[in-house]
């Protein structure tokens, strides 16, 4: 059995959580971040039909053990029926599921999945209440702010109409990049709107930063991902990625097993900020994982025999 959402909610003022990241926000990284002062952990984005119908997507879209705990399940549907029926797989192994209602991608539009979702609020509407019949644990919905904030109001009023447990509001428009400012405004409308607890995203990269999103807003917590990616130790108040956290993810990783391009990926995100430009470009060319060990063996002083 896994920890509900809502009971580390309740627990705590102020919660950190992790994103839901499509390749990143697996179980090594999952394991990584929580001794890093991240209290929730999501899955990424997981296809519902595909995950109802495929056993190869049940067994490799989401794995966890007990210390993944909390962990919540993000899914993308288009209709109630392939959401619940993946939520009910889950829902023994999982603290909440959750509705992606954000993603950008126009092939994701295109499948009247993710931010499609954001002008269809009857379809999330009728998500939330199959889900909350067919299985026990929390249910919550993921959302980008309307250019017209009159509309995300009337979006958030109908999903507490139907008991959503708790809503997570980046602070962008579907059209909006990523580098575009956040609107606090958006977000703090949310919060002041709906009575269950609200969580904000949106350029989280700092302790500093998620002062200014409580401060500015009011939420009941604060999620991040391209921080999280750059550095997995800022919660507990590192400016950069300390070693010793480079060091864990490469055990973490190859004690579970990674591919060779999630692994260089992340360590390329964690490196970001302390490499040198000429340093970066030559730790961007290595083409495997055995390639990856020894360069930093050789350059940073990792022992992998300790690791392992
Ligand atoms: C690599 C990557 C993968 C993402 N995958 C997902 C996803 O699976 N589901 C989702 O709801 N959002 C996804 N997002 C969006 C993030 O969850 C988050 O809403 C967005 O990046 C804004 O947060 P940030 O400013 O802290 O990066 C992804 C973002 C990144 C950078």
């Amino acid at each position: 059995m896994k920890t509900s959402v809502l009971d580390v909610i309740n627990s705590k003022e102020r919660v950190n959580i992790c994103a839901p990241m499509v390749r990143y926000s697996k179980l090594p990284f999952r394991a990584l971040l929580r001794k890093y002062n991240v209290d929730i952990c999501y899955t990424p984005m997981i296809l519902a039909d595909v995950f109802k119908n495929s056993d190869l997507a049940r067994e490799t879209d989401y794995s966890t053990n007990a210390g993944d705990d909390p962990v919540v399940v993000q899914f993308a549907a288009s209709n109630s029926e392939d959401l619940a029926a993946a939520a009910e797989l889950v829902a023994p192994f999982a603290g909440g599921i959750d509705i992606n209602c954000g993603c950008p991608q126009k092939w994701a539009i295109q499948e009247r999945i993710g931010s499609h979702l954001m002008s269809d609020p009857e379809t999330v509407r009728d998500m939330v209440r199959t889900v909350k019949n067919r299985v026990s644990i929390p249910c919550s919905i993921k959302i980008r702010v309307h250019p017209d904030l009159r509309e995300t109001y009337e979006f958030v009023k109908r999903a507490e109409s139907v008991c959503v447990d708790y809503i997570t509001v980046h602070g962008r428009t579907r059209k909006q990049k990523s580098t575009e400012p956040v609107n606090f405004e958006g977000i703090k409308l949310v919060k002041e709107s709906v009575s269950m607890p609200v969580f904000a995203n949106g350029s989280i990269f700092s302790n500093a930063d998620a002062e200014e999103m409580y401060e500015k807003t009011g939420v009941d917590g604060v999620m991040s991902a391209r921080g999280l990616l750059q550095n997995p130790a800022f919660f507990s108040g590192y400016e950069y990625t300390p070693w010793e956290c480079i060091e864990e993810y490469v055990h973490l990783a190859l004690g579970y097993g990674t591919n060779h391009f999630i692994f260089h990926h992340h360590l390329m995100y964690m490196f970001e900020d302390i490499m040198s430009n000429a340093e970066r470009k030559t730790f961007n060319t290595l083409s495997s994982i055995p390639a990856i060990l020894d360069h930093l063996e050789e350059h940073w002083g990792l022992d992998v025999n300790k690791l392992i």
